[in-house]
């Protein structure tokens, strides 16, 4: 971990300093429904659906709708907006050329998910093409098709369609709705529980020793600790939200001070972008209310394509001006002479006595049948995973 200093501001103010807010509610919600029967339609995967949501909840702050083409490049190319405010990963609709056609600039365009339901509106006023293999080189490092988020790149539309968005329903997540918040409602949580400092953790595994470590570590000098797990889609060999959901309300229960972490789901879709998406799961539980996030090992990487550090690295690029702090982790492992958690900062013992863990290597060992060692999982974790996945 590098950096210990306290915030101690009364809250975090959300990047671009405006929570946004796109949902329309009461009459205003009525007659845009209303409306919107007349509005072509288009139906959005739940991989653009979970973006809808996010900008219109605020998650995505300062961004009021997909990005125009100006902001598109700029993202791609620098790193940031146009106006210049540090912004790393695209948030656009792609759409084939064949749908853009149906949409003329400076209409308004009904947004219906997969399940038929209207969710909101788009006010069209761009559609670009856009270079898939700059996308892909610059927001992931790397071509590869076996990259999942690359191959998600070859594999959209041709066209992003840009505008400002109004939602008219939020995603119902009915599964998780006890830990469905928006940037807003988690504002006022950590109000509530007189939290000023607060780390946020993005996971989309399920919670083994080493993020538990570096939880608790980062948890000593911050006044609460939201877990903030990934409920979007995933690889498919990732375990679904539904266990990993399970398992982390029976790890808080069994070994965390209730008082001092909360559970929320960050409904987002994972892109794998490693350090890329860092940035943006930092900013985006800024706009939550954190005011520090964890960076550990290959952060959102995805087999070779990026080094340990890298994230750690790309981030600290940008630290100054993102304004929530940066808890930086090494690789950490069991050691069986230490007995417990530990480092390359703090461990003297050889390489021999160390125990290694990763989500990947959890999944491994669920899917081999293996027992998870206590050094790998809190029991009471591996029982929900084993459980789950034989339901599966
Ligand atoms: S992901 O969303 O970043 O892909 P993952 O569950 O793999 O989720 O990791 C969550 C966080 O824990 C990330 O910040 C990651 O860098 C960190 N992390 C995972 N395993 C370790 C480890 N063994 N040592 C240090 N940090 C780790």
């Amino acid at each position: 971990m590098v950096s210990t200093t306290q915030k101690t501001k009364e809250t975090i103010k959300p990047h671009g300093g405006e929570l946004i807010n796109r949902q329309v509610k009461g009459q205003e919600r009525e007659q845009l429904i209303e409306e919107a029967q007349s509005f072509p339609k288009l139906t959005l995967n739940p991989w653009s659906l979970s973006d809808l949501e996010l900008i219109a909840i605020g998650g995505f702050s300062p961004l009021t709708g997909f990005l125009g083409e100006k902001d598109y490049v700029s993202v791609v190319e620098n790193v940031r907006l146009e106006n210049g405010l540090v912004w790393s990963i695209p948030i656009t609709l792609p759409v084939t050329e064949e749908e853009a056609n149906n949409f003329e600039i400076g209409s308004n365009i009904a947004l219906y998910g997969e399940d038929n339901h209207l969710y909101g509106v788009l006010n069209l006023e761009e559609k670009y093409t856009y270079d898939k293999s700059k996308e892909a080189q610059n927001v992931y490092g790397t071509t590869d098709v076996d990259h999942p988020g690359v191959k998600r790149v070859y594999e959209k539309g041709n066209v992003y369609l840009a505008g400002p968005i109004q939602l008219v329903d939020r995603p119902k997540h009915d599964e998780f709705s006890d830990f469905h918040l928006d940037p807003s409602e988690t504002r006022e949580l950590f109000k509530e529980l007189g939290w000023k400092t607060v780390v946020g953790f993005q996971t989309r595994n399920p919670v083994h020793r080493a993020h538990e470590y570096i939880q608790k570590i980062a948890l000593e000098s911050v006044d609460g600790l939201l877990l903030n797990p990934l409920v979007g889609e995933t690889k498919s060999d990732d375990i679904s939200a539904e266990i990993r959901m399970e398992s982390y309300q029976v790890i808080l229960k069994h070994y965390y001070p209730e008082e001092r972490t909360r559970l929320v789901i960050y409904p987002a879709a994972m892109r794998y972008a490693g350090p890329r998406e860092a940035i943006l799961h930092a900013l985006v539980r800024k706009n939550y209310g954190c005011t520090h996030f964890i960076v550990g090992r290959d952060h959102a990487g995805v087999g070779d394509y990026y080094g340990t550090y890298d994230a750690q690295e790309l981030i600290a690029q940008y630290e100054d001006e993102i304004d929530i702090q940066i808890f930086k982790f090494e690789h950490a492992f069991f050691c069986t002479v230490c007995e417990n958690m530990t480092t390359a900062k703090t461990c003297p013992h050889d390489k021999s006595k160390h125990v290694h863990l990763s989500g990947t290597k959890v999944r491994e060992k669920l899917r081999n049948g293996e027992q998870l060692p206590k050094e790998f999982s809190r029991p009471e974790v591996a029982d929900v995973l084993i459980k789950g996945l034989k339901q599966n």
